[in-house]
C-alpha cells in the first residue's frame, strides 16, 4: 500500500516509493528506494524534503500515516471547497477563437525573448521596451482565454523548453495577477519579470541545460546558479522594476527556507517572487521535459496544494488554484447527473464549466459526445473523475482542436 509520511516520521526499513520533489523544479532524479540507515534520511532532510511516499508492501509498515488515496480524496474534497468558496469566474471567448490570435503573441514572444538573449551573449544590456509591449498583448489574451497562450507553449521542441516557459510563466503570472486584481502597473513589472526569470540560463552551457540525464553534484550546483546570473544580466537592464530584478533572483526561494540563492523565509521573500515560485512550479510539472512526461493540471494543482504545507505561500498558492480553475480546460469530471465528460471551457461559475460529456454512469453507458453547458443547465461538477479508466485519447472528443495542441500529456 502506498502512504504519505513525514520526514519526522521516515525510519530505517522503510521504502521510498516517491519523494515528491517536484516542488524543486530541478532534475533531481532519486531512485524509489529502501531507508538504510539513519544517515539516508539525513541527506533527503538535507535536501528539503518534508515528506514522501512510501509502499508498504516493499517495506516497513508506518501505522500513523494515511493513504496515498486518502491523502487524494481529502486533498480533492479541500480543492472543491476552495471553488465552492468563490465560484465566480469571469467570462471567456472560445479556447478555438482565442488560439488563433495568440498563435501570433507567442511568435511574437518568443521573438523578443531570443533578442534579449541574443544581446546578452553580445554583451549588451537587457532592453524592456519591447518585452512591455509584448506584455499588454499577452495580457489581452489571457483576459480573453486564460487557456490558450499557455496551451500553445506546451507545444515544445526539443530545445526550447526555456524560451516556451517563459512565455508560458509570464502567461500565468498574468492570469493570476488579473485574478488577484493586482494594480495593472505593478501587474506588468511582474509579468515582465516573470518573462525574464531564466535569463540566466542563457550563461548555463546548454550540455548542462538541456542534458537528458542526472546531473552531476557539480553541474547541479551551476544549474542553481542560473537565479545568480538572471540577477546580473537584469541589475543592467534598462528600465526594469525592482520586483522584476528580485523574481530573477528569488524564484528559487521557497516559503519554508530550502530554497536558494539565499535560503529566504516567508514574507522575507518578495510578492512577485513568491507568485513566480508558484507558477514556475506549475509550468514545469505540467510540460513535458526530455525526461518525463507532463502531469495533467488537475494533479498538478493536487501537488501544489499539498507542497503549500511546507514551500509555497499558502493563501497565494489557494489564489493561484482557483485562478487556474480547480477544474481547469481538460479536466476529466463526474457530473452531479452522473454524467462523465471533459472541461473544455469556462462560464461564469468554475463549478459549471463547459463539459463535453461521453458517457452515462446511471445508465451505463456511452452517449453521443456533446458540450454540456453546466451554468444554463444548472448541472454542477461532482468530483474529478481518473481519466484513465477512460480511453480519451481513443474517443477523439477533441478532433476540433487545432492541430498539435493536446489536452493530455
Ligand atoms: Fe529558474
Ligand atoms: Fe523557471
Amino acid at each position: 500500500m502506498i502512504k504519505k509520511i513525514t520526514i519526522d516520521q521516515l525510519k530505517p526499513g522503510v521504502f521510498i516509493h516517491d519523494f515528491d520533489s517536484g516542488w524543486h523544479t530541478e532534475n533531481l532524479f532519486i531512485n524509489q528506494t529502501l531507508v538504510k540507515n539513519v544517515k539516508t534520511i539525513d541527506i533527503i532532510r538535507s535536501w528539503g524534503i518534508k515528506e514522501v511516499y512510501i509502499d508498504t508492501e516493499r517495506g516497513l509498515d508506518i501505522d500513523a500515516a494515511k493513504t496515498a488515496r486518502e491523502v487524494r480524496d481529502e486533498t480533492d474534497k479541500s480543492l472543491h471547497e476552495l471553488a465552492k468558496a468563490d465560484p465566480s469566474s469571469s467570462y471567456y471567448i472560445p479556447l478555438k477563437e482565442e488560439i488563433a490570435i495568440a498563435e501570433n503573441i507567442k511568435k511574437e514572444a518568443a521573438s523578443v525573448i531570443q533578442r534579449a538573449t541574443a544581446n546578452i551573449l553580445a554583451g549588451e544590456p537587457l532592453e524592456t521596451e519591447d518585452a512591455f509591449q509584448l506584455i499588454e498583448k499577452m495580457g489581452d489574451s489571457v483576459t480573453r482565454n486564460k487557456d490558450a497562450l499557455i496551451l500553445l507553449t506546451r507545444i515544445r521542441q526539443k530545445d526550447e523548453y526555456t524560451l516556451m516557459h517563459s512565455i508560458s510563466v509570464g502567461s500565468l503570472v498574468l492570469s493570476f495577477c488579473y485574478f488577484a486584481k493586482i494594480p495593472h502597473e505593478m501587474t506588468l513589472n511582474l509579468a515582465v519579470g516573470a518573462l525574464f526569470h531564466d535569463i540566466g540560463k542563457t550563461r548555463i552551457p546548454l550540455e548542462i541545460l538541456n542534458k537528458p540525464g542526472k546531473l552531476t553534484d557539480s553541474e547541479f550546483e551551476e544549474m542553481k546558479r542560473h537565479a545568480e546570473y538572471s540577477a546580473e544580466v537584469m541589475v543592467n537592464a534598462t528600465n526594469l522594476p525592482h520586483e522584476a530584478f528580485d523574481m530573477g533572483l528569488h524564484h528559487h526561494e521557497r516559503y519554508d527556507g530550502t530554497g536558494y540563492p539565499d535560503g529566504l523565509k516567508g514574507e522575507e521573500i518578495g510578492y512577485g517572487s513568491q507568485v513566480a515560485a508558484i507558477c514556475d512550479v506549475y509550468d514545469a510539472i505540467t510540460s513535458a521535459r526530455c525526461y518525463k512526461g507532463g502531469m495533467e493540471s488537475i494533479l498538478a494543482l493536487r501537488k501544489l496544494y499539498e507542497w503549500s504545507n511546507y514551500h509555497f505561500n499558502k493563501d497565494l498558492t489557494y489564489k493561484f488554484i482557483r485562478c487556474i480553475g480547480v477544474y481547469p480546460i481538460g479536466t476529466c469530471v463526474r457530473l452531479e447527473s452522473d454524467l462523465i465528460g471533459v472541461v473544455v471551457g469556462s462560464t461564469d461559475n468554475v463549478l459549471q464549466p463547459i463539459v463535453r460529456v461521453f458517457y452515462n454512469d446511471k445508465k451505463k453507458s456511452a452517449v453521443p459526445v456533446y458540450d454540456r453547458d453546466l451554468f444554463k443547465i444548472g448541472d454542477k461538477v461532482a468530483s474529478y473523475e481518473d481519466p484513465g479508466k477512460w480511453d480519451l485519447g481513443k474517443l477523439k472528443i477533441f478532433d476540433d482542436l487545432p492541430a498539435g495542441i493536446s489536452l493530455f500529456t
